[in-house]
């Protein structure tokens, strides 16, 4: 299947793995690439901009094939060293970046320069124009159903990526909620040139994460997500426990009131007991309603497969019977 996407990325699949803290590290990125898709690495969850240079070393040792590195550009307590991570990325030789968040204006001038490409990870159409108005080669957008932070408009994807496809003149792949070759077809129909998906990628063999991670998504439904932190503006949607609980109950207690230091104790550093460890009622972590969909553990090269075999039949044998 050749789209623009598989052209700008030099990639077989249309089929991208967004960045997602503690779970994008080499190996996964290594296996969604070596399956024909674009693997990730999470820049941030690298420490320093020296590990995520040995990170995409690392990268580099698994896969011969194009890679990318996701660098999140959120308002943080301490500042991360960004034209650190900047440097790292170029000099890996790294040549895609998904970039999220806030604009990345400040760092397209060097991407530019070093021929790197920029798919920026939007939930609003208005934000996706700024992006092509920047210069980025390419846009995920991102519907409300998406796991992590889904923006505050609250647009699911059946009108989003509609509402994209009318305005954007650069290609965009469909992301959130999305986990079969179904939705890669009707992604294709909406206008996009692939699909980026983060809570699939998580619940595979590949996915270097605690097993019981895996296991919390296969068993959650699509009704088991929430989403935290509206009254801060920085909407999150995570998998429910016992932590999200209290989290939401400090939320309504609170209400207009809340304030960043009434939410630290439910999600700041809480990413590496829950991901490595498995601890997981230790705080809140991302995750999407595509939960529901989501009933096995496949390797990257299984999943992959399996989607492009059902997109490639849906396309010719149903939609083809129907004209
Ligand atoms: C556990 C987890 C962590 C994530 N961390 C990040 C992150 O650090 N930066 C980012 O841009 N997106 C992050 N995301 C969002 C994904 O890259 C992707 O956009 C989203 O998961 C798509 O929605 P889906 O989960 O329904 O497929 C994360 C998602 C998950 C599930």
């Amino acid at each position: 299947m050749k789209t623009r996407i598989t052209e700008l990325f030099g990639i077989e699949h249309p089929i991208m793995q967004g960045g997602m803290h503690y779970v994008g590290f080499a190996e996964l990125a290594a296996a969604v690439s070596n399956a024909g898709g674009l693997g990730t690495i999470t820049g941030l969850t690298q420490k320093t901009p020296e590990d995520l240079a040995n990170e995409i070393a690392k990268c580099r040792t698994l896969t011969d094939k194009p890679f990318a590195v996701n660098l999140t550009i959120l308002p943080m307590v301490n500042t991360p060293d960004y034209p650190g991570y900047v440097k790292a990325i170029i000099e890996g030789g790294v040549r895609i970046v998904e970039t999220a968040g806030r604009s990345p204006e400040p760092f397209m001038a060097a991407f530019k320069q070093y021929g790197v490409k920029v798919i920026h990870k939007c939930t609003s159409v208005r934000h996706a124009l700024k992006a092509q108005s920047l210069g980025c080669d390419a846009v995920s957008v991102d519907g409300f159903e998406c796991g992590g932070h889904p923006g505050e408009d609250d647009i699911p994807n059946f009108i989003l990526l509609s509402r994209a496809a009318e305005e954007l003149d650069i290609p965009f792949v469909a992301s959130g909620g999305i986990a079969t070759g179904a939705q890669l077809v009707a992604s294709l129909a909406l206008g996009a040139d692939g699909i980026n998906m983060g809570t699939r990628f998580v619940a595979t063999k590949d996915a270097p994460v605690h097993q019981n991670v895996k296991d919390e998504i296969v068993k959650a439904t699509e009704l088991d997500t929430r989403l935290v932190m509206r009254g801060l503006r920085n909407t999150e949607r995570v998998l429910n426990n016992k932590a999200v609980e209290e989290l939401v109950a400090v939320e309504k207690e609170k209400g207009d009131a809340i304030t960043f230091e009434d939410v630290a104790p439910f999600v700041v550093s809480k990413y590496a007991d829950i991901m490595k460890n498995g601890i997981m009622d230790e705080g809140a972590w991302s995750c999407g309603m595509v939960a529901g969909l989501i009933n096995d553990i496949p390797t990257c090269q299984e999943l992959i497969d399996s989607i492009m075999s059902e997109a490639n039949e849906i396309i010719n044998n149903r939609l083809v019977n129907l004209a």
